[in-house]
């Protein structure tokens, strides 16, 4: 099993949450307020915007069936939301793999399986052979290795004609607001249209075989109403110190700034084969 060193998470973490508590990415976060958000996060079942309808129709395009025992691999899987899905609909074995343990305590909670594995480490070392893989999955996080940097990274690890199924921050119009283009070119410049998103995904030794934007309700119900109920609870119940109502604060504003602008950003779902 691969721990990831402390030194490693801290970076880890800044980046995971890099466009949810951005000022932080300024700062240097100490054990109490990565505590803090892991904590916050255990208590949600999806650390990112989804849907168990929307895993659903992504595992349809795959063309992926149970009749084939497959080696899926679900990359920055969180406490395991979209894994159960894929456990559920699909056959063969599911590394699950994220790398805070505490989400992976709760994934083994939630899913209880021979066929799924918690794994702790990092996305971006992955101790695997070379086409170990016949599905990639990874929802709302291949952001924290890059997206093209990703999709080249994962590609020896696809059997021939393998799949890779990724969830991934994506422009909804050409042309937007400035307030939320600087925000989102400051913190994640890798962020395009689908159009730009797919050319990248073609470029990249993989053929796309479809995509689609996540629905509203995959933000609003799923992610940020659970969040914003927990951190209501947080403040009514919880003494909170500056910094950690600094943190509080910025998931407040990341979700005001959701609700202000969602019809120019939202998550696209990309399915592609690899080709070579
Ligand atoms: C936005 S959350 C999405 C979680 C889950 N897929 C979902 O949709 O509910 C991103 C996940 O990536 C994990 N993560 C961040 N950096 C990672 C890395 N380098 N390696 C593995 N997992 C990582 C985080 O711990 C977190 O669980």
């Amino acid at each position: 099993m691969v721990r990831a060193q402390e030194g490693e998470q801290l970076i880890m973490i800044k980046r995971l949450y890099y466009y949810i508590v951005a000022v932080f990415l300024f700062l240097s976060m100490n054990e109490k307020q990565l505590d803090f958000i892991i904590s916050l996060h255990t208590k949600l079942h999806r650390q990112g915007p989804g849907s168990d309808e929307e895993t659903l129709k992504a595992i349809q395009i795959t063309g992926l069936n149970a009749l084939t025992a497959l080696k899926i691999l679900d990359l920055g899987c969180g406490t395991g939301a979209q894994t159960k899905v894929l456990n559920n609909n699909l056959n063969g074995n599911i590394t699950a793999l994220d790398l805070f343990q505490p989400f992976l305590s709760i994934l083994e909670e939630k899913i209880n399986s021979k066929n799924v594995f918690a794994f702790q480490g990092s996305m971006e070392d992955l101790p695997f052979e070379k086409k170990s893989f016949d599905l990639i999955w990874s929802e709302g996080a291949i952001y924290n290795m890059g997206f093209e940097n990703g999709l080249k990274y994962l590609h020896p690890f696809l059997q021939k004609n393998g799949v890779i199924a990724l969830s991934e921050i994506t422009w909804l119009t050409n042309e937007r607001p400035a307030e939320i283009e600087t925000f989102w070119k400051n913190e994640y410049p890798e962020i395009d249209t689908a159009k730009g998103k797919i050319k990248i995904i073609n470029e990249s030794g993989y053929q796309l075989i479809d995509h689609f934007i996540l629905s509203e309700e995959s933000w609003l119900n799923n992610y940020y109403g659970p969040l914003e109920e927990e951190l209501h609870r947080i403040e009514m119940e919880d003494s909170l110190d500056d910094e950690l109502k600094e943190i509080v604060q910025s998931y407040q504003n990341e979700i005001d700034l959701y609700k202000r602008f969602k019809e120019y950003f939202g998550y696209g779902f990309y399915v592609a084969r690899k080709v070579n």
